[in-house]
C-alpha cells in the first residue's frame, strides 16, 4: 500500500520565506466528483465547499495574505435553471454558517464579480453578510462570484472613460486600480483542480506573470496535503518575469 502523505512532513519541507502572497483558484470539478457517486451535481457542489474551508485553514496556518476562489463564473449562467439556484443558495448559505468562524480568524471576505442578473434582494443579503467581517485585518478571501476577467475589464475602461481627466492618463497602474481586486497585489499561484488547462476567464489581467498549477485532483477532494503539494511545487519554479537568471 502507498505511504499515506504525511501533512506535517510536507510542511516542514515549505520555506515559510518564500510563500505566494496571493492564491486563485480555480475549484473545478464537482460535477464530476458527483457523477463518480451516481449523485446529483449539487452534492459535488456540497461536498466543494467542505474543501474551501480546508483551504482557507491552512491559509490562516501559514499566514497567506491573499485567497481567491472562482465560485461562479459569467459563463456559469449557461448552465440548468436548478443548477445556477442551486449553487446561488448554496453559496448564501454556506457564508451565513461560516460568518462566526470567519471572524474567529480575523478573516476579510469580499466579493469581486457583477451584479448583472442577480437580485437586487439577493445581492443585498450576501453584500451585508459579508460585511460581518470588513473590520478583521487578516487573511483576505475573495469570492469571485458572477465573475468574469474580461466583463471586469470592460467594467474597468468604463469607469476609466467616464472620467475624462484620467483618459489620457491611461497606464496600466490605472487599470489595475479599476479592476475590482483594486488594491491587492496581483496572484502568485493559480491552482486548477480536475485537470483541465485553461483559465476560464479567472483573473486575466491580474494572472499576468502568475505561476499555473494545475492538479487531475477533483475539487471536493482538494485538501491541506493537496494545498501543501501546490505550494511545494510553486517553490520549485524560477520566476524570471522576462528576465534572465544571474
Ligand atoms: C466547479 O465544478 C464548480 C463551478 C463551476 C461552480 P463543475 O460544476 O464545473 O464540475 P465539472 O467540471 O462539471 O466536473
Ligand atoms: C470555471 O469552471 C468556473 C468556476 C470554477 C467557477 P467551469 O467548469 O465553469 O469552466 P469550463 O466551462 O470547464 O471552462
Ligand atoms: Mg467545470
Amino acid at each position: 500500500m502507498a505511504k499515506k502523505v504525511d501533512y506535517k512532513e510536507l510542511l516542514q519541507e515549505l520555506d515559510m520565506s518564500r510563500l505566494p502572497r496571493h492564491i486563485g483558484i480555480i475549484m473545478d470539478g464537482n460535477g464530476r466528483w458527483a457523477k463518480e457517486r451516481k449523485r446529483p451535481r449539487l452534492y459535488g457542489h456540497r461536498e466543494g465547499a467542505k474543501s474551501i474551508r480546508q483551504v482557507v485553514e491552512l491559509a490562516v496556518e501559514l499566514g497567506l495574505e491573499y485567497l481567491t476562489f472562482y465560485a461562479f463564473s459569467t459563463e456559469n449562467w449557461n448552465r440548468p435553471e436548478d443548477e445556477v439556484q442551486g449553487l446561488l443558495k448554496l453559496l448564501k448559505e454556506r457564508l451565513i454558517k461560516e460568518i462566526p468562524e470567519l471572524n474567529k480568524q480575523n478573516i476579510l471576505v469580499r466579493f469581486i464579480g457583477s451584479d448583472l442578473n442577480l437580485e437586487p434582494g439577493y445581492l443585498k443579503e450576501i453584500h451585508e453578510v459579508a460585511a460581518l467581517t470588513r473590520d478583521n485585518t487578516g487573511l483576505v478571501v475573495n469570492i469571485a462570484f458572477n465573475y468574469g476577467g474580461r466583463l471586469e475589464i470592460v467594467e474597468a475602461i468604463k469607469r476609466i472613460a467616464a472620467n475624462p481627466e484620467e483618459l489620457n492618463q491611461i497606464d496600466e497602474q490605472l487599470i489595475s486600480d479599476n479592476l475590482w481586486t483594486a488594491g491587492q497585489p496581483d496572484p502568485d499561484l493559480i491552482i486548477r483542480t480536475s485537470g483541465e488547462s485553461r483559465l476560464s476567464n479567472f483573473l486575466l489581467w491580474q494572472s499576468a506573470y502568475a505561476e499555473i498549477y494545475i492538479t487531475a485532483t477533483l475539487w471536493p477532494d482538494f485538501d491541506k496535503v493537496a494545498l501543501l503539494t501546490a505550494l511545494l511545487d510553486y517553490q520549485k519554479r524560477d520566476r524570471r518575469f522576462g528576465g534572465v537568471k544571474q
